[in-house]
């Protein structure tokens, strides 16, 4: 995908030392440490919006949002808003208000869907989001980067997956920048996710990154990876 019609993107994962990004039945990641948890705000704070996928919306129960103070007054210094904007993408729509996300306060929330979200999500969501909802089983991921850059000005993208979100970046060449938590772990487990998902099929290239610093504290190891294009 053209760079000129989208953000910056940056994603942001912890694997255990056989590739686990979780567990087969897909339970929450609290496989690092606190340490690791701070690293996750830090690179959080650096996005215009954060974008997630419905299933880590969920299984996570995230509020998707920035709550420590003195990362919002740097992201003020630097002529952003105090945390970036919530993004959630989601096919079927099977959104629960309840949820932290929908009830924390924090940046405004933007959801992408499609028609299949039922019509009392619709309009319980409505008053708590922008929502898009688009005539089609799936939404290109093209489009989505697209929407953030032109209607909300989103220059840097961050990603906290999970996967299936992933691979889709990957697939796109939307990906430019990859942080890893190497978590002194291992699950096993042929049906656990690793970094793209469970779908047994190889990406269609390799996709080669450069390792721009690796960072050693305690037993984990902090990685961060550009993209190299074709
Ligand atoms: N270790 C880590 O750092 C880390 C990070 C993130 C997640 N995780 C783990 O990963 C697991 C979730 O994995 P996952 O791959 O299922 O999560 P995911 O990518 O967050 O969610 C997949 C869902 O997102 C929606 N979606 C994704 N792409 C879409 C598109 N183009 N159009 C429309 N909807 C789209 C769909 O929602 P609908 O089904 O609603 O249509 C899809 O089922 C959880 O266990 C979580 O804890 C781990």
């Amino acid at each position: 995908m053209n760079r000129r019609n989208r953000p910056r993107v940056i994603a942001n994962f912890a694997l255990t030392v056989d590739g686990k990004v979780s567990t087969r039945a897909h339970t929450p990641s609290t496989f690092t440490s606190p340490r690791d948890k701070r690293r996750l705000l830090e690179i959080r704070a650096r996005g215009d919006a954060l974008l997630v996928g419905r299933t880590t919306v969920a299984a996570d129960t995230m509020s998707m949002r920035l709550p420590d103070r003195a990362l919002q007054a740097r992201r003020r210094a630097r002529g952003q808003s105090a945390q970036p904007l919530r993004v959630i993408l989601s096919a079927r729509g099977n959104l629960d208000p309840a949820w932290k996300v929908f009830q924390s306060r924090g940046a405004p929330r933007v959801i992408f869907s499609t028609f299949h979200m039922p019509g009392a999500t619709r309009a319980a969501l409505a008053p708590l989001c922008d929502l898009h909802l688009l005539d089609a089983d799936t939404i290109p991921l093209e489009d989505v980067l697209t929407a953030l850059r032109e209607l909300y000005g989103v220059r840097t993208l961050v990603c906290e997956g999970g996967p299936t979100l992933f691979r889709q970046l990957v697939e796109l060449d939307a990906l430019d920048e990859l942080h890893l938590t190497l978590a002194p772990c291992l699950f096993g487990g042929a049906a656990a996710p690793t970094l793209t998902g469970t779908n047994p099929a190889f990406l269609a290239t390799i996709r080669p990154f450069r390792l721009e610093s690796l960072r050693v504290v305690a037993d984990e190891c902090f990685l961060r990876y550009r993209a190299l294009r074709r």
